[in-house]
């Protein structure tokens, strides 16, 4: 397939960020990207990107996507001051938006957008920078169709699945809800492998059984290594974690669903961040949970699978 022409600008070089806009460069994306830390986007020029000094000089480019950290950012880097829309010529037709957010910070976005003649396409994705990496993210989208189908080859040069579901801002309940269902999971696993370490099973032994029966899956593989090894890089905060429980929240507020499961896990992750946890991965809730329950785990340096390498089938 011929790589699409139109100049695509990139906001948010961080942990997924940077992944992403360096799987469009890699693919022959005409690209330029934008960090607020500027050094963290230099490494992308190997791969083809151009870097750009100020936002406006993406207003410029076709399409902008936009990868932050939560809506404040996001308005801050659209409509702020030095924003994209400060400048005084805006090209851009398109804003593909990434972060995970709410539904009414994406509404107003799109206001916002639309009283420039911008479209919005919600694009929030599932997945970490190794699972970008390994070529396996997905991307949930919304807004006009056509936008869509405009962000289409994009979005697929950066992962190889995007659903569409439908107009507005659907795409953001459906990732909060999967980000809810991450940390309740997150927490599940981590008591009942607490559980099993205590009543006599290696972390190692009880997760392979574990990721091979039915309730085994892409994500109990990939975090393998963490419970097992107890090495802990981030790959997501869990203030960034505690936000997406917050959205959770806050929409089951205001659809009226008790979401029980969701307020206690939240309550968990803010213990394990008022112990200090921040700057690691929030996998550490295995750790947390094994000191309630009185012992302090031990790696156990075993080399297992995360189920993303080359050629891993489980
Ligand atoms: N990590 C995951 O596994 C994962 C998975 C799916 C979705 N998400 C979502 O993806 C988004 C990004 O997550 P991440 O893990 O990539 O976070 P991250 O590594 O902390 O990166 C955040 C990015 O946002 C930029 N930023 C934050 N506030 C800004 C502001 N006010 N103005 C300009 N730039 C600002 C940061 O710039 P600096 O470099 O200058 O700080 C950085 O580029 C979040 O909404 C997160 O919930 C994350």
């Amino acid at each position: 397939m011929p790589t699409p022409t139109e100049s695509v600008g990139w906001i948010g070089i961080g942990r997924m960020g940077y992944a992403m806009a360096e799987r469009l460069a890699k693919s022959g994306a005409n690209l330029t990207v934008w960090n607020r830390t500027r050094e963290k986007a230099e490494p992308l020029a190997k791969s083809g990107a151009k870097i750009a000094d100020s936002l406006a000089d993406l207003a410029s480019c076709d399409i902008v996507f936009v990868m932050v950290s939560t809506y404040h950012d996001v308005h801050e880097v659209i409509a702020g001051p030095h924003g994209l829309l400060s400048a005084p010529d805006v090209a851009t037709k398109l804003v593909v938006e990434c972060s995970s957010i709410s539904l009414e910070g994406s509404a107003e976005l799109r206001a916002i957008l639309a009283a420039r003649g911008i479209e919005l396409l919600a694009a929030p994705v599932s997945g970490n920078a190794k699972v970008i990496k390994a070529g396996r993210l997905s991307f949930v989208c919304s807004g006009p169709r056509r936008a869509f189908d405009l962000a289409l080859p994009y979005l697929k040069m950066i992962a190889p699945a995007a659903s569409y579901v439908g107009e507005g801002e659907l795409a953001r309940i459906v990732k909060i809800c999967h980000n809810v269902f991450l940390g309740v999971v997150t927490q599940s696993l981590a008591e009942i492998t607490v559980l099993a370490q205590k009543a006599g099973v290696p972390r190692h032994a009880f997760l392979d059984f574990m990721n091979q029966s039915v309730m085994g899956s892409t994500f109990t593989k990939y975090k393998t290594p963490a419970f097992v090894n107890l090495d802990f890089k981030v790959t997501f905060t869990p203030e960034l974690l505690r936000k997406d429980l917050d959205l959770g929240l806050d929409a089951g507020r205001r659809f009226e669903v008790p979401m029980p499961l969701a307020s206690l896990t939240r309550d968990l992750l803010q213990s394990l961040i008022g112990h200090g946890t921040k700057d690691e991965d929030f996998a550490k809730m295995l750790v947390h949970h094994a000191r309630s329950a009185g012992i302090e785990l031990e790696p156990e340096n075993v080399a297992v699978s995360d189920g993303l390498s080359q050629g891993d089938a489980r």
